[in-house]
């Protein structure tokens, strides 16, 4: 069947049809995917578990819903138990009258549906909905040299630069599919010559620079290139404790939606960076050197989409890609010092802090959540993009220190100092 791709005997069956008529399906797309990016070969995913991109029970995703139904009717749910990204809807998130009836009745009205099938498909858990699902508190934590089927990039970038894992930035359909077959084309990230830098990132900043304007500024140079970074290690202290993770979950997510990027390394962080160093530098790789006026003109380079630009803000995001628990805590203590400063109790704008459902089980459990909740922050496990998308919600001036949540919205960028002098001072 198969010209190209040297395909073992399992992998032969299931082309012939051994396992039903939609498996063969399923594994030809595969392959044919394979070809067209060079693959020879097919490699079992060998992660525990599998992430899926499509949360949202969007009445236009008719096709999707069938395959799933397909699939879950020949018995090929449950190879592989997955995560999903958050649900859309909150309604613990400010909302007007209007824009529920839009999520009701318009957009999300599949959701119970979709949701349902998802858990037959092998959801790991009812509440598995969460772009951060590699959070200890999730479970979905692949092993370094782990192989992947998964397509959210924030996701996907994490897993291939901060745990090891071998992933492709995969559609959300080609995810589902090797999830199900159980196996990848062998190409690109999932190969030692993929995962070479062919950029060398220099950090020469006099302060330890933004993550989401840091990655904004790479994505955008590197595109879907690998960079190698030097230079940020002293600023994450030189380990990857809890903070550095949840530094490099947030630049790596602006890595990955202000360019394509699947894959970085940070000198003397990141697990194959500590163990290769500058061995993974491609021949030829380019060099581009970030200091404080880059990070600037970057910054100034954003557009600012509102219709009237000085608008007071009426919803702040935080938390996309989730925030971890590490962020959460230290953000309480943020919030409440500056609204010390500024004399208030509560919040001046409505702010809503997005996180794993886990993660928020876990922070619930300590005292912080009472003192956050104090503030007038709402905690939340949605999507704020999937909350943004539509026209009602894009005309609303939104504020977010989220380069990705900036890039596909109307929502505004500020870095996180000034997001806390907006939130707690009153801003504009
Ligand atoms: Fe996560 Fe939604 Fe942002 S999936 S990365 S919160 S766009």
């Amino acid at each position: 069947m198969s010209e190209k791709m040297k395909l073992t005997a399992q992998q032969q069956a299931i082309l012939d049809g051994e396992k039903g008529e939609t498996l063969a399906k399923v594994m030809e797309t595969l392959v044919r995917y394979g070809e067209l990016f060079g693959a020879d070969s097919m490699v079992p995913v060998t992660s525990r578990y599998n992430h899926l991109v499509t949360s949202f029970g969007l009445k236009a995703l008719g096709p999707v819903y069938e395959l799933m139904d397909k699939l879950i009717a020949e018995g090929a749910a449950s190879q592989q138990k997955f995560s999903a990204d958050p649900r859309p809807v909150d309604k613990n998130v400010p909302s007007s009258f209007l824009q529920n009836f839009v999520f009701d009745h318009f957009m999300y009205t599949k959701q119970n549906f979709y949701e349902e099938q998802l858990q037959k498909l092998g959801l790991m858990d009812r509440d598995a909905f969460t772009c951060a699902c590699y959070m200890d508190q999730v479970g979905n934590t692949p092993q370094e040299g782990e192989v992947l089927s998964w397509s959210e990039s924030s996701a996907v970038v994490y897993a291939n630069s901060v745990l090891g894992a071998r992933c492709n930035r995969n559609s959300g359909i080609i995810d589902l599919m090797g999830s199900v077959v159980g196996y990848v084309p062998y190409f690109g990230l999932l190969t030692d010559e993929g995962r070479k830098a062919a950029w060398i990132v220099e950090i020469k900043t006099t302060k330890k620079p933004e993550a989401q304007l840091l990655g904004s500024a790479i994505g955008m140079k590197v595109m879907e290139d690998v960079p190698y970074i030097v230079g940020l290690d002293q600023w994450l202290g030189g380990t990857l404790d809890d903070a550095a993770k949840t530094y490099l979950k947030d630049f790596g997510a602006a890595t990955a939606s202000n360019g394509a990027v699947g894959l970085y390394h940070v000198e003397g962080i990141t697990p194959e960076a500590v163990r290769q160093g500058r061995e993974l530098i491609a021949e030829g790789a380019q060099t581009y050197v970030v200091d404080d006026a880059e990070l600037q003109r970057v910054y100034d380079s954003y557009p600012v989409v509102w219709k009237n630009k000085a608008a007071k803000p009426k919803l702040c995001f935080m938390g996309c890609p989730h925030m971890s628990l590490e962020q959460l805590t230290t953000w309480t203590c943020r919030v409440e010092e500056g609204l010390k400063e500024a004399g208030r109790d509560k919040v001046a704008i409505p702010t809503v802090f997005t996180a794993a459902p886990a993660v928020i089980k876990e922070f619930e459990a300590t005292p912080y959540a009472g003192r956050l909740k104090q503030t007038g922050v709402v905690l939340s496990y949605i999507c704020p993009l999937m909350y943004m998308n539509n026209p009602l919600s894009g005309k609303m001036p939104v504020i977010t220190s989220s380069n990705k949540l900036r890039t596909y919205t109307t929502a505004r960028y500020y870095t996180d100092d000034e997001i806390l002098v907006q939130i707690t001072k009153g801003g504009n």
